[in-house]
Order: C-alpha cells, then structure tokens, then sequence
C-alpha cells in the first residue's frame, strides 16, 4: 500500500487518476479553484513579514484558537470587522480608530460590532510587536486574524497581501454609509458591491457569512413595517421574539446558528432568512442562480466564498502619509491621550 501510493503520488497524472477514481464527481461538478490574485504594486506581497516576523502566522493562529474556544460567536465578530472595514476604503483598520469621528458611530452600517473583536485585534498585535517589534499593522492583522477563523472553521486557506498600513484617520462618511443596509432591495445591493468592485457572485458568496452570527430587532424591523407581517409566519414569530425582548440577539441563521455551512443559503429556499437583503437574493435571476449553486454544494461555497475574501483582502487602502504601522490599533500615533490605557501619548 505504502508504495504504490509513493509510486501514484510522485507523478501528477497518478494523481489525477486517483482523483477520478476516487472522487468521481470531480467531473460532473467541477468546483471553481482558488484564485491567486496579483499583489498590487504598492509594495504588498504574501510573504511580506516572512524574514523580519517570522512569529506572526503563529502568534496569530494561537490566538484565533484560544478566542473562538472562550467564545465561539468571535468569527462572526472578526468576518463583519473585515467586511466593514475594507469596503469603505480599503483595508486599513481605519475602524478601529476610537474617538471623534468614529466609524463605529455611523449606524445603521456599524451597529452591533463585537467589542471582544475590536479588543482581539489589538491584542494579537501587543503579542505579535513584542516578538517582532512594531513592523506588522493593525490592517494586516485584521485580516490575517479573520483569514485565520475562516481556515479554523473548516474552509480552505485564502491569499492576504500583507505589508499593508494604518489609516491615520477615520474613512469618509459617505464611505462609511456606502456599506450595504439590510434594508436594500437587490438592486441597491447589487450596486453597493459594484462600487467597491465585487460582483454578484461575491455578493452571494459573502453574504454567506450570515450562516453564522447575529443580529439586533432593529436590523430587521423593517420587515415589520412591511405587508410582510400578515402573510409571513416566520416574519410574525421574529416580531413577537423582539416583543418579548427588545434587545435579543436574533441568529442569522436560524437552522445551524453555530455552524459555518451552507444552510444559509437552503434557509432562503425555505423563506427563512432574517435580513430583508438575504431574503432579496433570490429576487434576481443572477443572484438567485448563485444561491441556488451554493444551497446544493458546500464544498463550491467554501471555494467561492474564500475567494472572495480574498478579493476583499485586496481592496488598497491608506497609503504614504496618510499611513503608518500603529503602536496601538484603537488610536493613530501622536493622536492625543489614549483613555484609560495607563499613559498619555505627547499631546
Ligand atoms: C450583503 C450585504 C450585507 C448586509 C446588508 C449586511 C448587514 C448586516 C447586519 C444588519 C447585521 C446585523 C448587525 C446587528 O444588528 O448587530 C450583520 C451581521 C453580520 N454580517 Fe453582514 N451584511 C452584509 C454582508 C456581509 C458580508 C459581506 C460579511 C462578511 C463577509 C458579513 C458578515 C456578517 C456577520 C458575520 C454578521 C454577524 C455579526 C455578529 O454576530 O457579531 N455581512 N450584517
Ligand atoms: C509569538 O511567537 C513567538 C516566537 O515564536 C513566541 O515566542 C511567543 O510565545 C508567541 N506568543 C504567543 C502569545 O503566541
Ligand atoms: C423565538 O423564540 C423562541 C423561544 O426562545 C425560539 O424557540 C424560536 O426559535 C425563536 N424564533 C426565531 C424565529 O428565532
């Protein structure tokens, strides 16, 4: 047996063979591969830190782990911090910036961010700066920390361009308000993609992120504004839970809430999507085709939706002066006090 694997494997047509042999399906429904977009030319690379920080991959995977075991809704937390990060203008951990002018203060698109992944973030970068220094951003973190929860959730690995800087400022707030509402029809969202370059496979895909997660009563109580709540049972129970209580976490995905899968998707066949935007995927023949892909093979989900994210990865954000490697992920350097951190920054 040991041999006549080391005998198939040593050469890709064996390998091939093998595949066919075994996974047969392979050929019928080929899912797409993973894509490896070009690092731009602005100095970014994959292995940007691989000789002057060699401990980051580590310090960042050790971490992720220890997160998700105390808390497992953190993915949730790190996936929409990504999201809502680098599709205003690039990824530049320009969220993370406390203070005035905070995008953590423009509502509705900023509701509900998880404080414990705002706290990760700049956790993993205390960690990683004390063994390397201070030569790895906030954004780069951010994105390798959720890269890290996506690939500890069970999908395959995806491509981050690293050697990315901080934003010395807060996005535009019409950046900001450009992030999708859960409100918007299929077209309004279809547009908001198409303003950061994302088309409606990513739109499919990456709202796939909704199979995991929560939302607050106000991110959907439009539906009940709507003719919807006579004539939609599970739209009626939603409104009564928010009765109830007011301030409940409602899952997004209401059959496996803590399972990164694809019954999202299935969900929205079955009419049980929580946000008016999951449930106007399927209002569009594009759109809808894609969650139908995606509802009957998980494994082209999975595909998909890391491709994706790696494509968000790659949206530029700040750069030259109006970037810098931040000594702390919530402030900018020399940007005034930092409250409560023990010291005060020269003024
Ligand atoms: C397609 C347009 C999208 C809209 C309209 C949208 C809207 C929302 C809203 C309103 C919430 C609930 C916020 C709250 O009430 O706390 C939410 C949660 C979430 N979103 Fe999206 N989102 C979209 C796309 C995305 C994308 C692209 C991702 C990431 C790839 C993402 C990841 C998440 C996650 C993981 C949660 C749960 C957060 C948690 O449990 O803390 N969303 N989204
Ligand atoms: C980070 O990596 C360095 C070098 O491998 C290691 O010494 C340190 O213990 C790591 N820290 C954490 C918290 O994982
Ligand atoms: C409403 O609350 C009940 C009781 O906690 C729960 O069993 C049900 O799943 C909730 N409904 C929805 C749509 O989440």
């Amino acid at each position: 047996m040991a041999w006549s694997c080391r005998a198939v494997l040593a050469k890709p047509m064996g390998l091939i063979l093998t595949a066919l042999l075994f996974f047969p399906a392979a050929l019928s429904a080929p899912t797409p591969p993973l894509i490896s977009l070009p690092t731009e030319d602005d100095g970014l690379s994959y292995g940007f830190h691989d000789h002057k920080c060699p401990a980051l991959l580590n310090n960042v995977s050790t971490a992720v782990r220890n997160a998700r075991r105390s808390d497992p809704g953190i993915t949730a937390g790190l996936l929409r911090l990504t999201f809502n990060d680098c599709f205003p203008q690039g990824c530049d951990a320009s969220i993370l910036l406390t203070g005035p002018n905070s995008e953590q203060d423009i509502l509705p698109q900023n509701a509900g961010l998880q404080q414990g992944a705002l706290d990760l973030i700049e956790s993993i970068r205390a960690k990683v700066h004390r063994a390397c220094g201070p030569t790895v951003s906030c954004a780069d973190i951010t994105n390798l920390a959720t890269r890290e929860a996506v690939l500890q959730s069970g999908l395959p690995r995806y491509e981050v361009p690293l050697g990315r800087r901080d934003s010395i400022a807060p996005a535009r707030r019409q950046d900001v308000e450009a992030l999708p509402r859960p409100d918007f029809d299929v077209h309004q969202l279809v547009q908001s993609f198409r303003s950061r370059g994302l088309d409606e496979t990513d739109l499919v895909a990456l709202s796939g992120a909704h199979t995991i997660g929560e939302a607050g009563c106000g991110s959907f109580e439009n539906r009940f504004s709507s003719e919807e709540i006579n004539t939609n049972g599970f739209v009626k129970r939603l409104l009564d839970n928010c009765t109830v209580n007011a301030d409940r976490r409602q899952d997004l995905d209401v059959t496996t809430p803590m399972k990164f899968d694809n019954k999202y998707f299935t969900n929205l066949y079955r009419g049980i999507g929580v946000l008016s935007s999951d449930m106007a995927l399927l209002l569009d023949v594009n759109t809808r085709s894609k969650v139908k892909d995606f509802a009957g093979d998980q494994e082209w989900f999975f595909r998909q939706f890391s491709n994706s994210m790696s494509k968000l990865a790659h949206r530029q954000g700040a750069k030259g002066n109006n970037a810098e490697i931040r000594n702390h992920c919530f402030e900018r350097n020399n940007g005034g006090p930092f409250v409560g951190m023990g010291f005060k920054a020269s003024a």
